[in-house]
């Protein structure tokens, strides 16, 4: 008899709490008789609205199940200065109110019904990531169907903080993580899941995205990874949202002039170097250049250092240099035509080699291979020419010249064929140079 007595007792119990919540069960469903004609009856809803401030389940120990999806309805605004991105989320929850519950078949057929939030308990639900305060509106409703599932959607406006990386801009790819989380609930009373396929949320966001702004959504991966916080445990759900920008309107606005004036500083290499043109027309370039520069600055990121800029350097350390080469091609030219300093013999014989394409003789070099305008009488600022032909070199100067015995008008060609050599191989360099910095460029962006 002593120890039958608890067993009993345990029997009696579990039957008092199964009656008592067989009674609870029936106690909160909803008496809608008259919604059909009166609209729906505020008092009905009364003992669920004054529950509001407790999370709605019947046994404690059973955790909340939230579902969660949202679209990511436009990209605002990437900043990479403060490393923010500013996104447009339609957040999506949804979860279970066991306390609400009514039989369609009595009321109408009504099967949902729409109840401001204000009544309602609601989930937490922040993300972690958000460098701004959730400023949700203000009476929004959610929906509540006749077996307590509740659907709340809200629209956010997300500022979350972003590992953002503008080296490749603007072919660049961002790869930013929004954290859903409860703020205050742990495990044991919450637990989040998701209300429908990342792959789903991703395609619906692409439609929406794709519409609007200068990113494009590449796709939405999601991770699971439980976060402790001291000795709680919170359940979370991170969705990594992969964007990529549009970059037609830098390509436009900065890579092409950009381009057509380092090609026109290549082209204008084939103004003839004794023209007194070629290196005001680079200056003007460059100057060209830094208004370019100066205006378009403001497209380009504020903080780091992408690959772009140092484009941009380049394509004005490029006109810099060819500048530099007119204005020594410049210097040859104006010493050649003045005061021919003596040549080396070394050079001399260079010279012949590379100009005589059949290895002949100096005078049919002299006469016969300098093209047109490279002649003496083309040369501006030359002296007549008839004052030098004819003039013999003095005997040291000769000396010197490894006793060829030229004319003083032979060595201003031979300076000035000289010069035009220099010019064409550094010409020739700079396009090398051109070349293989704008491809690695290219490539570094490909990749
Ligand atoms: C439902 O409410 C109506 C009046 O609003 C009342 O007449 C009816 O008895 C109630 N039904 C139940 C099952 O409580
Ligand atoms: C509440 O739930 C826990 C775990 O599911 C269970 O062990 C316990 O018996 C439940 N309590 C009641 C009163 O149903
Ligand atoms: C949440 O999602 C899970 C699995 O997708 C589902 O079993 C559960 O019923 C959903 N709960 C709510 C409240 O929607
Ligand atoms: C974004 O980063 C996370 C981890 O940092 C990674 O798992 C995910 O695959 C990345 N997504 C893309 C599209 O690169």
């Amino acid at each position: 008899m002593e120890e039958g007595w608890p067993a009993m007792g345990g029997l009696l119990l579990c039957l008092a709490v199964s009656l008592l919540l067989q009674g609870r069960a029936n106690t909160f469903t909803i008496n809608c008789s008259g919604f059909d004609q009166h609209g729906v009856d505020p008092a009905a809803f009364q003992t669920v609205f004054k529950q509001k401030n407790f999370r709605p389940v019947i046994n404690y120990s059973i955790p909340t199940q939230v579902n969660i999806s949202f679209t990511l309805s436009a990209v605002l605004e990437v900043n990479a200065q403060l490393q923010l991105l500013t996104s447009f989320l339609w957040l999506k929850l949804t979860w279970n109110n066991p306390f609400i519950s009514w039989d369609p078949e009595e009321c109408d057929h009504i099967n949902k019904l729409t109840v401001t939030t204000e009544n309602l308990w609601l989930p937490d639900i922040f993300i972690v990531e958000s460098m701004d305060v959730d400023q949700t509106l203000e009476g929004l409703s959610a929906y509540v169907t006749n077996d307590g599932h509740i659907i709340y959607s809200k629209p956010m406006r997300v500022t979350s903080i972003c590992r953002l990386d503008i080296f490749y801009f603007p072919f660049d790819q961002q790869n930013c993580t929004l954290t859903f989380s409860s703020f205050l609930y742990t495990v044991e009373n919450m637990l989040l899941g998701m209300e429908k396929e990342v792959r789903e949320i991703a395609d619906t966001s692409r439609d929406i995205v794709s519409t609007q702004g200068q990113w494009e959504l590449l796709g939405i991966n999601k991770a699971t990874p439980k976060m402790s916080v001291g000795s709680s445990l919170f359940d979370q759900i991170m969705f990594y949202v992969a964007i990529r920008r549009k970059p037609r309107l830098y390509i436009i606005n900065l890579l092409v002039p950009s381009s057509f004036l380092i090609a026109i500083d290549a082209l204008s290499f084939y103004l003839p170097a004794e023209s007194e043109n070629r290196a005001p027309f680079k200056i003007t370039l460059l100057l060209g250049y830094n208004v370019f520069l100066l205006m378009m600055n403001k497209l380009l990121p504020t903080s780091g250092t992408p690959l772009i800029s140092v484009y941009f350097a380049l394509c004005l350390s490029l006109m810099v240099l060819s500048l530099l080469e007119t204005i020594f091609i410049t210097y040859l030219l104006h010493q050649a035509t003045t005061q021919p300093p003596l040549m080396p013999g070394w050079l001399h014989s260079l010279l012949l080699y590379c100009t005589s394409p059949k290895k002949c003789c100096p005078t049919a070099l002299c006469k016969g291979n300098v093209g047109p305008g490279l002649t003496s009488t083309h040369l501006p600022g030359l002296t007549e020419p008839g004052e030098l032909v004819g003039k013999k070199l003095g005997p040291r100067e000769a000396e010197i010249n490894g006793g060829s015995g030229l004319t003083r008008a032979q060595l201003t060609e031979l300076w000035v064929q000289f010069s035009h050599m220099v010019d064409t191989i550094l010409f020739r360099l700079y396009l090398i140079f051109l070349a293989s910095s704008v491809s690695t460029v290219i490539v570094l962006w490909n990749t």
